[in-house]
C-alpha cells in the first residue's frame, strides 16, 4: 500500500481543518460516550473532537502506520489511537454515539455495504458524519496519467485496473437513499472551497500528499521525475498562479446522518 506523509499532508492544516470543521458543527449529538474518527490521519483534528464531546472515549483509526505513528503522540486518557482498514471495520451494533469520516472515505470502496453497517454501529441519537471529494472531482492527475507515457508502467505497478480515475464517491442522492433506508436522516450538501494556495506549485505539493501518492509510489528513478515534471506542468496550466497566489477550487460532498 502507498505511504502517507503525514508532514506533507499537514502542510495544507487549516485549509484541510476548514471541513473537518464544518462537518463536526453539523452533528446534533450533544452527550456522546462514544466516538471514532475512520481514517483520523496524523490525528490533529481527531483531538478536537474531545473538546466537542469531552466525556467521550475517543478512538481515531487509520490503515496508514505513519500516521497512527503521528497520531499516537496526542493520546491522552481520552484519546487513543490503533492501526486498523475502514474496509475490514466492524463496530458493534449499536455501540456508537458518533462516527466521523473525514477526507478518508474517497479511499475506501464499497460504501453501499459499508455504510449500512456502520448506521447500524449508532446507538439511538447517534450520527454518521463523513465528507468526501464531490464525485467525479479530478483536479488534472488521471488525465496526465492515462497519457500513453504513463498508462501502461502505471497499469503494471498499481494492478490490473491501473490507475483509478475514479473514486468510489456516491451521488448525494444516493448516499440520502442509502442512509434514509438504514432508518436515520439525512442531511447531504455540497460546497465548492476556493482555497488561495501560496507558493511554488501548491496545487502539486497539495495532491502530492494526497491523491498523487498512489502514482508517485508506482514510479521511481527517472521515470518518477518525468512524470511528476509532467503532473506540474499540466497542474500550472489547469491551475495558474496570480499575483496573490494560486486558486484551487475544490468541491467536497458532507453528509450528516443522524439516528432519531
Ligand atoms: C486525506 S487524509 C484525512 C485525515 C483526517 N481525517 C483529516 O481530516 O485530516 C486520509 C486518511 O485516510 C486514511 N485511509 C485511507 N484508506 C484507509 C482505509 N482503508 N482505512 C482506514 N484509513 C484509511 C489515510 O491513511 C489517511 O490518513
Amino acid at each position: 500500500m502507498a505511504s502517507w506523509d503525514p508532514q506533507q499532508y499537514e502542510r495544507f492544516a487549516e485549509e484541510r481543518a476548514r471541513p473537518f470543521r464544518e462537518l463536526v458543527a453539523r452533528i446534533p449529538t450533544t452527550s456522546a460516550v462514544a466516538v471514532v474518527d475512520v481514517g483520523c490521519g496524523p490525528g490533529t483534528m481527531t483531538a478536537t473532537l474531545a473538546q466537542r464531546w469531552p466525556d467521550a472515549a475517543i478512538l481515531g483509526l487509520d490503515s496508514s502506520p505513519s500516521m497512527i505513528t503521528a497520531a499516537d503522540e496526542r493520546r491522552t486518557a481520552q484519546l487513543t489511537f490503533q492501526l486498523a482498514d475502514a474496509a475490514g471495520w466492524r463496530p458493534q451494533r449499536g455501540s456508537l454515539d458518533v462516527i466521523v469520516a473525514n477526507a478518508s472515505l474517497q479511499w475506501v470502496d464499497d460504501h453501499e455495504t459499508l455504510l449500512p453497517r456502520w448506521a447500524a454501529a449508532l446507538d439511538d441519537g447517534g450520527t454518521l458524519a463523513f465528507q468526501v471529494p464531490s464525485p467525479g472531482f479530478d483536479p488534472g492527475l488521471a488525465g496526465v496519467a492515462a497519457r500513453e507515457r504513463w498508462a501502461p508502467g502505471l497499469a503494471g505497478a498499481l494492478g490490473a485496473t491501473g490507475p483509478r480515475s475514479a473514486t468510489p464517491v456516491l451521488d448525494a442522492a444516493e448516499y440520502v437513499r442509502l442512509l434514509c433506508a438504514a432508518g436515520l436522516t439525512v442531511d447531504a450538501w455540497e460546497t465548492t472551497y476556493y482555497h488561495v494556495l501560496p507558493g511554488d506549485d501548491p496545487v502539486f505539493e497539495w495532491f502530492k500528499g494526497t491523491g498523487l501518492r498512489p502514482y508517485l509510489d508506482a514510479l521511481s528513478g527517472e521515470d518518477l521525475e518525468e512524470f511528476s515534471a509532467d503532473i506540474r506542468t499540466e497542474l500550472r496550466r489547469l491551475y495558474p498562479r496570480e499575483p496573490f497566489g494560486t486558486i484551487l477550487p475544490f468541491p467536497r460532498l458532507f453528509v450528516v446522518a443522524h439516528r432519531p
